[in-house]
């Protein structure tokens, strides 16, 4: 594949021709080219026979191509990693692999997304399971209150790499170093990173990670991955899957364990998993580093456009290094539902659709901020679009 340049992605995604789309950090748009990738492999599979040969090989190769291809971009074995519908399942998945204990800890921190927080309460209910909760994630106490609170009950810190309420980048690689310092595994939530800029696990050595295709990367609705470090997968074991199969022969040796073989259970959707792959390969085309400039470019027009208004107040840090293409704006006196209608009338009067975000669980009315995805596909026009509805607006 010829190199592709974000100006080619922009024409690959029509509704870049009708909306100023800024909600990439909830779900991505898929482009044309992932559509019929998903399309072509669905319709040879129907028309075919999904198990005759030609059938078996709409998928197969090009499936292999998309794992290879994800492993890749991650910087990790392909063995260590498998498919998932979503994040949240993933991470459930990697939850559930761990043989919790009455009294057991889990550590996360106030920006992790609300499913972390439901996976915690669940943990508490079911296993006695207590949640450690770090607050202060915004200041450089953070890595030492981490390394304060683990113990030796500690059984998993999970982080998000960039937060999803407001866009902070957290020092994760630092983290995890804390945490391998104490003999405690990290699980990385990489929802909100992987797709805007390059992610390197074997960097950031972690021992679990989890994310989407349908946001960033821009893949199908409904994919997702979970990444488990070769080391961890001796004793991870979330499902009742034995490491041989019924259908083996008695000399056939006892395969390595992957992540696919202990997660992935009977059949899936082979189309959403050869889309996945063709949105990885969309982006590795382009490259991530310049997918990461062309978002900071735009965010930097965006924040400085927003400094200029009076009633808004950029919440997530804009220092470099401190967040990426995410920035959330709270407004003076603003509560939800002043929020949601200010949301609307962007969406019906400006054609710019944005987030209304709750900053807190449980949800508190005035905790709230605009939350503003600025992709790599987006404009300069876009943006500016959006400064004068805010302004227009306010
Ligand atoms: C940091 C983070 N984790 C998890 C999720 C949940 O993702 P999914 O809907 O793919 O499970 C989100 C979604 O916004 C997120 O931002």
């Amino acid at each position: 594949m010829s190199r592709m340049t974000v100006e080619q992605l922009r024409q690959d995604l029509p509704m870049t021709r009708e909306v100023g789309y800024f909600q990439t950090g909830t779900y991505g748009p898929a482009s044309d080219s992932v559509l019929q990738a998903v399309r072509e492999t669905m319709e040879t599979e129907a028309r075919r026979g999904p198990a005759t040969a030609a059938g078996r090989q709409s998928h197969t190769e090009r499936e292999a191509a998309a794992r290879s291809g994800l492993a890749r971009m991650l910087n990790v074995k392909e063995e260590e990693l498998g498919i998932e519908t979503n994040t949240s399942r993933a991470m459930q998945q990697i939850a559930r692999g761990i043989d919790w204990q009455e009294g057991d800890e889990f550590v996360i921190t106030t920006l992790e997304h609300v499913s972390t927080f439901g996976l915690s309460y669940c943990l508490e209910q079911k296993y006695g399971v207590k949640t450690v909760v770090l607050g202060e994630v915004y200041d450089e106490h953070f890595l030492g209150d981490l390394a304060y609170v683990l113990n030796d009950r500690t059984r998993l810190i999970c982080l998000s790499h960039i937060a999803s309420p407001n866009g902070r980048l957290l020092p994760v690689k630092e983290a995890a170093a804390v945490a391998h310092k104490a003999g405690v595994p990290v699980m990385l939530d990489l929802a909100q990173s992987v797709g805007q800029m390059p992610v390197d696990l074997r960097d950031l050595d972690c021992d679990f990670a989890v994310g989407s295709g349908h946001k960033w990367l821009l893949g199908p609705m409904g994919t997702g991955y979970m990444y488990v470090a070769e080391k961890q997968l001796p004793g991870f074991r979330p499902n009742f899957i034995p490491d041989r199969s019924p259908w083996s022969l008695p000399d056939d040796p006892t395969p390595a364990p992957t992540t696919r073989s202990r997660t992935e259970i009977g059949t899936y959707n082979h189309a959403l998993v050869v889309g996945l792959g063709r949105a990885v390969e969309i982006m590795q085309s382009i490259g991530l580093e310049n997918m990461q400039a062309r978002i900071a470019e735009l965010t930097t027009r965006l924040r400085r456009g927003i400094a200029h208004i009076d009633r808004a107040r950029i919440i997530t840090p804009t220092l470099p290094g401190k967040s990426a293409g995410i920035t959330s704006v709270k407004f003076e006196g603003f509560t939800k539902t002043d929020l949601d209608s200010l949301v609307e009338r962007m969406s019906q009067r400006h054609q710019t659709v944005v987030k209304s975000q709750w900053l807190s669980a449980p949800p508190d009315p005035v905790e709230v901020a605009m939350r503003i995805s600025v992709a790599a596909f987006n404009d300069e026009s876009e943006v500016d679009r959006l400064l004068e509805g805010l302004d227009e607006e306010l």
